[in-house]
């Protein structure tokens, strides 16, 4: 057989490429864009500061929504952009409250069918309490993406623009679907989970400590590589859509000379949960111990967890939480813990059944 023949197949399927080529194409750019609704929350996203020069010491939630989609115009290429103002704060003033009604308007819109994601704008200082929040309690597997930054919107290479950008994005994207909550910063995608803030002040502050991100920005597309292994939104007991407040947790930070004091002024207060940030492997101080015995005797629930911020914190490791009746907090940093175990004491008290949810959120 000529050898010119066996060449015959691949001619065909290169003409038929080269014909099919400009259909595909025209299929891509008409394919509709994603619907994202972005809600704004304030932080430095939406600060001002005196200068171009001012990175520092500027005035966070002065920006409204619409200001910040007008301020990209680029949005219009990648979705249908709409925005709504939920509140304007500078987010180390975030509260149980403004979690309950933030989480209620997330879960009202996606749950209808043209809204395909959602951009949430923040302030970084709490960002990954309120995306392991919304992780928890989020009633769909659209994407939830939230995004802030650490310059304000006047300086000298704002970041917000781009993040935003960036965001919304991810939020229209096919690929983020089922991740959980989202945190885009810096063209890097965390998952809530793990994330945290891990400096003052540089672009880079966010990290998943050892654990990793999920994936990378670049060229105007989401580059998924990983996948939380931990239940998220639809997977999750917690449903917050009849709650009008959040049970009383708070987080005692241990250090050298820590006193019980802070401890009994809690339970005095009426928590009935408390984390406590031990040195090291969440170990208690001997001067403490006895509050906490006595909190738990009163029927709060003493989850054990640690400032290090890296890490296991090991069961009967450091403490005999079978004995003490403790919990621990698996990986998940004071601030976090004290998320889970307020969702957890909606729906129950036996701390065998809450530690078993640390291991799995
Ligand atoms: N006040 C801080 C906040 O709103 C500013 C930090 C920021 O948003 O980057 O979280």
């Amino acid at each position: 057989m000529s050898p010119h023949l066996y060449r015959l197949p691949a001619l065909f399927l290169y003409a038929l490429f080269l014909a099919l080529a400009p259909l595909a194409a025209a299929q891509q750019a008409a394919a509709p864009l994603p619907n994202v609704r972005i809600l704004a929350t304030g932080g430095t996203i939406a600060g001002t500061g005196a200068s171009s020069t001012t990175t520092i010491g500027y005035t966070a939630a002065k920006v409204g929504v619409e200001a910040l989609i007008a301020a990209v115009p680029e949005l219009k290429k990648v979705a249908n952009v709409s925005g709504e103002q939920v509140f304007q704060i500078a987010s180390e003033s975030m509260t149980n409250a403004h979690w309950l009604t933030l989480a209620k308007r997330v879960n009202a819109l996606l749950a209808q069918p043209d809204v395909d994601g959602i951009v949430i704008t923040h302030g970084t200082d709490t960002i990954e309490e309120t995306a392991y929040f919304l992780n928890l309690v989020v009633k769909s597997r659209k994407p939830v993406v939230i995004v802030g930054s650490m310059r304000p919107s006047t300086a000298i290479s704002a970041d917000g623009p781009i993040n935003l950008y960036n965001a919304v994005i991810v939020a229209g994207s096919k690929d983020a679907v089922g991740k959980g909550v989202l945190v885009v910063l810096n063209d890097q995608i965390n998952g809530a989970r793990d994330v945290t803030k891990a400096n003052t002040s540089t672009l880079d502050t966010f990290r998943s400590p050892e654990l990793g991100l999920l994936g990378y920005m670049q060229d105007n597309r989401a580059h998924f590589y990983r996948m939380s292994t931990r239940r998220h939104t639809l997977e999750t007991e917690f449903d917050v859509s009849a709650l009008e407040q959040l049970p009383a947790v708070d987080v005692v930070y241990s250090h050298a000379n820590v006193s019980r004091v802070g401890i009994d002024a809690f339970v005095n207060a009426g928590d009935i949960g408390l984390v406590y940030a031990g040195v090291g492997d969440g170990s208690l101080a001997a001067q403490v111990r006895p509050a906490l015995t006595e909190a738990r005797r009163k029927g709060v629930v003493i989850v054990r967890s640690s400032r290090v911020g890296q890490g296991i914190v090991a069961r009967n490791g450091e403490a005999n939480d079978d004995e003490l009746d403790f919990v621990v907090s698996d990986t998940l940093n004071p601030q976090k813990a004290r998320i889970l175990l307020m969702l957890a004491l909606t729906k129950t008290r036996d701390t065998r059944a809450i530690q078993q949810m640390f291991y799995t959120y």
